[in-house]
């Protein structure tokens, strides 16, 4: 993966949400949703996204996206700088860059068939020949998207949770993207239905070539589908690394207590379960120093007034914590011995 030149470079982003207050609306503060966020995207990859509701997710796949005034540092597709380019030229270029919404039931449009929901972005992006060409490419992206081609002619009311899905799926793919980005999308669904139209999405990237930034709460759909995963917390990464790294020696506190409390595939070995201290401090007043220290079983004197930034600690695995050298890798409880993970 190194050696390939990413398609997405995001440095130092941040989006600030203003809050006003006072009899005079004024500026009071700000909601830092997004404070600081670097990473890049290669070709072909899917980099999950994980961490508790509210911790910026949405924020920055939408920040990437150019859908905010306001964003500060660098995103570039392909060597070309997104924030503050002039609105024609990220208008030519939007069509590379897709989102997938989590709410199937919501994102379509009541009053307009499924063929008409999927030829929406072609005229409006002008992107078709004549109607035919318009017609051949919903029908083939519609059926790509493991639907029929008869299903053109009905409205959302008259497909399942899944076929919703794969709807918004092919509104997305027909503009024929190079990144997609996937927030919660699946997270409305049922188990079942997940699981297929994850495999859809996976199969869609192997056919297309596709780059994925996959964004969920949900650590076992982000496994499923991911190469990378990065793990969120109050607007920052405080760790990313391969999946195999991040999930079989996940090495910072947050990423050891969020997956110590998510399902175990064996059941012989039970995670040592790490109850986090505390409720999820507000993005508005995020605490001084390294943002998680109000839960940190692991907090010193120096946590609390340097922020510690995401390192690379080789082998493509960064983590931000001054005492990162003294982590413990995660440990198993089988019923008869303690059994440590290592590599
Ligand atoms: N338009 C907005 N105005 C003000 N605050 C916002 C806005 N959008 C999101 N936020 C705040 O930013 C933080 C991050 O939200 P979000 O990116 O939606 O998190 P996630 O997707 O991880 O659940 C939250 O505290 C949320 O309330
Ligand atoms: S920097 Fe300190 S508070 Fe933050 S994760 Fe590391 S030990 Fe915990
Ligand atoms: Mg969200």
């Amino acid at each position: 993966m190194e050696n390939k030149k990413p398609i997405l470079e995001v440095r130092n982003v941040k989006k600030y949400f203003p809050i006003t207050g006072g009899f005079i609306r004024h500026n009071v503060g700000d909601v830092k949703a997004v404070d600081g966020v670097s990473f890049d995207l290669y070709p072909g990859e899917t980099l999950g996204i994980v961490g508790e509701s509210g911790c910026g997710k949405s924020t920055l796949a939408r920040a990437i996206l150019g859908l905010y005034e306001g964003v500060e540092g660098s995103v570039k597709y392909k060597g070309k700088e997104l924030v503050g380019m002039d609105k024609d030229e990220r208008r030519k270029l939007s069509t590379d860059l897709q989102m997938i919404f989590q709410d199937p039931y919501s994102s379509l449009n009541p009053r307009m068939t499924a063929g008409q929901i999927v030829a929406e972005p072609l005229s409006n992006n002008g992107l078709y020949k004549d109607k035919e060409d318009m017609r051949e490419k919903v029908i083939n992206t519609i059926e790509e998207c493991g639907l029929a081609g008869y299903h053109a002619t009905r409205y959302p009311h008259e497909f399942s949770g899944g076929q919703r899905q794969r709807i918004g799926i092919a509104r997305s793919l027909v503009l024929n993207p190079k990144i997609v980005i996937c927030d919660e999308a699946v997270s409305a669904l049922d188990v079942s239905i997940q699981a297929q139209i994850i495999n859809l999405l996976m199969n869609l990237q192997d056919e297309r070539g596709l780059s994925y930034i996959f964004i969920s709460h949900d650590l076992s759909v982000v496994e499923h589908i991911s190469t990378r995963v990065g793990v969120m917390y109050l607007g920052n990464f405080v760790e990313m690394g391969s999946k195999e790294k991040l999930y079989e020696n996940p090495l910072h506190p947050y990423t050891q207590a969020l997956l110590s409390a998510a399902p175990v595939a064996d059941p012989s070995a039970v995670v040592e379960r790490q109850i986090l201290e505390g409720d999820l401090p507000s993005p508005a007043n995020p605490p001084k120093g390294c943002k998680f220290h109000t839960r940190c079983p692991y907090a010193q004197e120096k946590c609390v007034k340097d922020a510690p930034q995401l390192l690379d600690i080789g082998e493509n695995h960064s983590v931000a914590c001054h005492y990162v050298n003294n982590l413990k890798p995660r440990t198993l409880k089988s019923s008869t011995n303690e059994v440590t993970i290592k590599e």
